[in-house]
């Protein structure tokens, strides 16, 4: 079972106000040191951070690299993600400083947003940043955008709260340092994405709600990640605290405002995005990691323990009593804003060595491009589509599955052995084929792409097989484009509405016809004639027409798999099956 954490509940509820469907996941600490992949990648940070999560962290970590790592800090497995935040230090009278503990932070994933239609998942090799470092006072003019006008100052993302009893009042820099439950920091992510960049350095590729924890999406930013909520109590009471001292972010602000965290994306992908589906929008959810199957499938009791700290991949002192702030970061009191250049070493000092991460390296996974040959030559990536089950797929002559065997190579070669132009992969383990792609497929560009057709192939860890109704479409150049049947043209009167069932007699029942010439199009026009919404072909030469589909059962596209009698010269169209239609739909008739 898993255990509560009623401690930070009662807080939370508070903070956050009315209901909306929650988890809440205990991380222990990972790591320490002057290290941040995201805005110093390779290098060493201007400031120390703590950080939890995946224990493949360290300077050059990526979503990747961050998910093949051997564990966790927190308590859910799947999530090898990083979250990190700056230090904070007492400075003693006599300049000295020492660290101020911390057991890690609480993270919590919250169904937020007024809007939740373009909700997502967060895409692999996302990032981001929420709050500024080089911040000494309350921005109360960069607001929060939606489509209703302006909304809160975005320096609300960022709050402290004493917690002595019951929780103080949260203000958005340190106040009272006389706490004895600890004092704690608490920020809120960005909600809201704009579509295309996992990361930009301005942080441009996220925006933050209207109401920053609730609210709308700008219309810039029109999808809706899972809300990130991060809290890390500071046990300041332990510090033994002398008269003319104070405490101070590793940033160099006494001030708290400078306050900030960053997100590095490490979940099991699939994992993920079952969570966001299952358990993020349940409206009876508590927080309780109980309430999620897919979480507790995944949960460690003792993640601190299980995955303990790791030394630092910078080899530097940031713990216990140091003479300077790691760095040399100059204290900056404010209200003006302080700048890169605020340290005070000598600039002789040697940097730090860097070691690179210890366990686990990189995944090499092979992403495909658009228009770029991928999988077997002849093949090209055409991209992740939007897809619908079997009655409207983008790809519906034949379809072949294999649980565990599928790759990119093994569709194609399927495809193309049955005389097929396209090849579209689904779930990770599903393979479509067909002579042109169909229903208005729209092919997401960029990054997107990477975050909606993220099941893994079966057959192959190392490239993905489209996703959760996202089919990755592949061409193969050197077949010819078939001529595209006129009945499932936008000029024809009838749709197609894909491959169904005759399991208790004729679903089309009002009249029909067989004949050596038998295409969708002849039929069409057979039922046109008398007025029919419905058509179907079936067995290659039958024809038949309906009002009304009686009983209809959609079938597997690939049981529709007998030629059309009348298919003349290089078309290569479908007339159904045993006792299987291809049926069409008129919705002007
Ligand atoms: C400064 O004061 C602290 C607390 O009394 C002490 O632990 C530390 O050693 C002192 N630093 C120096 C350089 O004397
Ligand atoms: C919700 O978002 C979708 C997609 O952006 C949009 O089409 C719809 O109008 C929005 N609904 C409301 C109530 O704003
Ligand atoms: C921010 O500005 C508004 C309007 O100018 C004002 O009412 C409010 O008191 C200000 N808040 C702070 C914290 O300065
Ligand atoms: C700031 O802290 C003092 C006690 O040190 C307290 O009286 C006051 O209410 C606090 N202010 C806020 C806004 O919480
Ligand atoms: C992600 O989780 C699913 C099931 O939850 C599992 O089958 C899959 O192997 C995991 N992927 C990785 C890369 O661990
Ligand atoms: C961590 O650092 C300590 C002290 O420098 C060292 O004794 C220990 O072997 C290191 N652990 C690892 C796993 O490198
Ligand atoms: C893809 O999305 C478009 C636009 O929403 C829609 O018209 C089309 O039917 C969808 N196609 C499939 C195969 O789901
Ligand atoms: C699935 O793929 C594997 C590996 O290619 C193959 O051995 C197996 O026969 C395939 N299974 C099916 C049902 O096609
Ligand atoms: C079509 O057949 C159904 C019975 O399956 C019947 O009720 C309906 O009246 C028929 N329609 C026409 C136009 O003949
Ligand atoms: C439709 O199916 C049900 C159950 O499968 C059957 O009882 C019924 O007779 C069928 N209706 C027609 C019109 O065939």
């Amino acid at each position: 079972m898993v255990s509560k954490y009623s401690a930070f509940a009662v807080a939370f509820a508070a903070l956050l106000g009315d209901a909306n469907a929650f988890w809440r996941m205990n991380c222990a600490n990972i790591m320490f040191g002057r290290i941040d992949p995201i805005v110093n990648p390779g290098g060493i940070a201007s400031h120390a951070h703590t950080v939890q999560g995946g224990s493949n962290f360290g300077v050059s970590s990526t979503g990747v690299s961050l998910a093949n790592g051997e564990c966790t800090s927190c308590e859910i497995q799947d999530d090898k993600s990083a979250y990190w935040t700056p230090m904070l230090y007492y400075q003693y009278p006599n300049g000295s400083f020492i660290d101020v503990k911390q057991s890690g932070s609480v993270v919590y994933y919250i169904g937020r947003g007024n809007n939740k239609t373009n909700s997502v998942p967060f895409p692999e090799g996302f990032r981001m940043i929420s709050g500024d470092s080089n911040a000494r006072s309350y921005d109360n003019v960069t607001r929060t955008v939606s489509k209703y006008g302006i909304g809160r100052p975005i320096a609300d993302r960022v709050s402290w709260a004493c917690l002595s009893g019951t929780p103080g009042k949260s203000v958005p820099y340190i106040n009272n340092t006389d706490c004895y439950a600890g004092l704690r920091a608490q920020v809120h992510f960005q909600s809201c994405w704009n579509g295309v960049d996992l990361y930009k350095s301005d942080q441009s590729h996220v925006a933050y709600l209207s109401d920053i924890d609730n609210g709308d999406c700008p219309p810039t930013h029109p999808f809706l990640f899972t809300h990130i909520f991060l809290e890390t109590s500071f046990t300041v009471n332990s510090v033994s605290r002398v008269e003319g001292g104070r405490f101070v972010l590793s940033t160099g602000d006494p001030t708290g405002y400078s306050y900030h965290a960053d997100f590095q994306n490490g979940w099991n992908m699939t994992t993920f995005a079952r969570a966001q589906r299952e358990c993020s929008y349940n409206e009876k959810s508590s927080g309780d990691l109980n309430e999620c199957a897919v979480l507790v499938e995944s949960y460690t009791k003792n993640y601190g323990s299980r995955c303990p700290t790791r030394n630092s991949t910078v080899d530097e002192p940031v713990r216990g009593i140091l003479p300077k702030l790691p760095g040399c970061i100059k204290i900056v009191e404010g209200p003006q804003r302080a700048t890169s250049a605020d340290v005070n070493c000598p600039s002789s000092v040697t940097p730090p060595k860097i070691t690179p991460t210890e366990d686990g390296k990189p995944l090499d996974i092979r992403f495909p491009q658009i228009g770029k040959q991928f999988g077997l030559p002849d093949w090209q990536y055409v991209g992740c589509s939007n897809d619908s089950s079997s009655a409207s797929r983008v790809l519906n002559a034949v379809v072949t599955k294999n649980a565990t065997g599928m790759t990119v190579e093994t569709c194609q070669a399927y495809c193309f052995g049955k005389g097929y132009k396209y090849a579209g992969l689904e779930l990770g383990t599903e393979c479509y084929c067909d002579s042109y792609m169909l229903n208005n497929p729209v092919i997401n560009k960029g990054s997107w792409t990477q975050g909606m057709c993220y099941y893994q192939c079966s057959g192959d860890k190392l490239t993905y097989c489209g996703g959760q109704a996202r089919v990755d479409l592949y061409v193969n150049t050197k077949l010819p484009q078939l001529p595209f049947p006129k009945t499932q043209s936008a000029s024809g009167k009838y749709v197609h509405k894909g491959c169904m069932a005759e399991i208790t007699g004729r679903i089309l029942r009002n009249a029909s016809t067989t004949g050596d010439t038998m295409t969708p199009d002849v039929c069409a026009k057979f039922c046109l004639g008398r007025r029919f919404k419905w058509f179907g072909v079936e067995y290659g030469r039958e024809c038949y027409c309906g009002d009304r589909v009686v009983n209809q059962t959609i079938a597997d596209p690939g049981d529709c798999n007998i030629l059309c009698a009348g298919n003349r010269g290089n078309t290569q169209t479908y007339c159904g099956g045993a006792s299987r239609a291809n049926v069409y739909f008129s919705s002007t008739l």
